[in-house]
């Protein structure tokens, strides 16, 4: 008998040390320990014992029940607790779920800046449509039809009165057609041309034009304005220069070039902006006393500006959308 008794507790102890789950080890349970169970007949076996044997089984006999019985109460609640853990789990190291903020697009940033130095200067926010009429985008700024300057430009005609507008000065024309000098506006927006595009042009872009029409304006202020919004926006130490040059709406004009230096590649100059005094014709187009006033003007690049200050190597990223470029900035 001891060795029956010796090979259920044995037995107990591998079935219950194996994997097992709560459903297995009830099995085990009712086996072992049941109404039924190994245990309960080994007892009932003991009973029937004569009375001088019994010391010697009972010990031993009882030793092993209450010990399954123990390591069973042990496991059971084991099994228990770290299944109501598995339902109940809450992982308070997870990472939460985030809250994906929108951001204002890189030109858009650059834009905002821009103008924000050009209103601390006293200029107000101008703006005009991009479908233009050829008068205004050419004619008016003094390009008559077969003007070689013309071609300065690739349009995009809609039709023959028509275009995308190829420059932010018409809006120059229209704000002088309605409004008396002083006049001192910025007029931000998009404009087209029909350019082949590669790394430095695209098909679409951003000018900022800048108009100041007075009494006495100079070629003086003009460079006063434009050296002051440079310092401000590239930093104080921005390396420019001025270079003559021709528009058909200003005389004398100007050209802009700020110095690009990337990491590890020979700088160069590029160029961010036209300039000069308003043309006289201009004025008198646009019904300006051109013998009182005198006014300047100035039509920059944004995306040029923003790829000198933020080291962007290619004008199209700008447009493609590419949240790894956007996120960026
Ligand atoms: N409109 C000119 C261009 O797009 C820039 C410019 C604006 C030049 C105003 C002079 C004055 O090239």
């Amino acid at each position: 008998m001891l060795d029956r008794i010796e090979l259920a507790e044995k037995n107990f102890k591998t079935e219950i040390e194996s994997e097992i789950d709560l459903e297995k080890l009830e099995e085990v349970r009712i086996k072992y320990l049941g109404r039924k169970g190994l245990f309960t007949e080994l007892f009932e076996e003991f009973k029937q014992l004569p009375k001088e044997e019994k010391p010697k089984y009972g010990q031993v006999l009882n030793k092993a029940k209450s010990l399954a019985q123990k390591l069973f109460d042990e496991l059971k609640s084991k099994l228990e607790s770290s299944e109501a853990e598995q339902k109940e789990y809450i992982d308070l190291t997870l990472a939460g779920r985030g809250v994906n903020l929108g951001s204002k697009h890189i030109l858009t940033q650059t834009l905002d800046e821009i103008k924000g130095i050009f209103k601390g200067l006293g200029f107000s926010i101008y703006e005009g449509p991009e479908l233009e009429s050829d008068h205004n985008n050419f004619e008016m700024l003094n390009f008559p039809a077969d003007h070689p300057a013309r071609d300065m430009q690739d349009t995009f005609f809609v039709n023959d009165n028509f275009l995308l507008r190829t420059h932010t000065s018409p809006v120059q024309v229209r704000l002088m057609e309605n409004t008396k000098p002083p006049i001192r506006a910025l007029m931000p927006g998009k404009v087209y041309r029909n350019e082949a595009i590669s790394a430095k042009s695209y098909c679409l872009f951003h000018q900022v034009e800048g108009l100041y029409v007075d009494e006495d304006v100079t070629f003086a202020e003009l460079k006063g304005t434009l050296v002051a919004f440079l310092k401000q926006f590239f930093g104080e130490d921005v390396k420019y220069r001025f270079r003559p040059s021709f528009f058909p709406f200003t005389e004398p004009s100007a050209e802009v070039d700020v110095w690009w230096q990337q990491k590890g590649k020979e700088g160069k100059w590029l160029e961010i902006l036209g300039c000069g005094m308003v043309d006289p014709n201009v004025l008198e187009n646009v019904k300006i006393d051109n013998e009182k006033y005198v006014g300047y003007a100035f039509g920059m690049g944004v995306e040029r500006i923003a790829m000198l200050k933020y080291g962007v190597g290619d004008i199209r990223v700008f447009f493609d959308n590419d949240k790894r470029f956007l996120e960026q900035f």
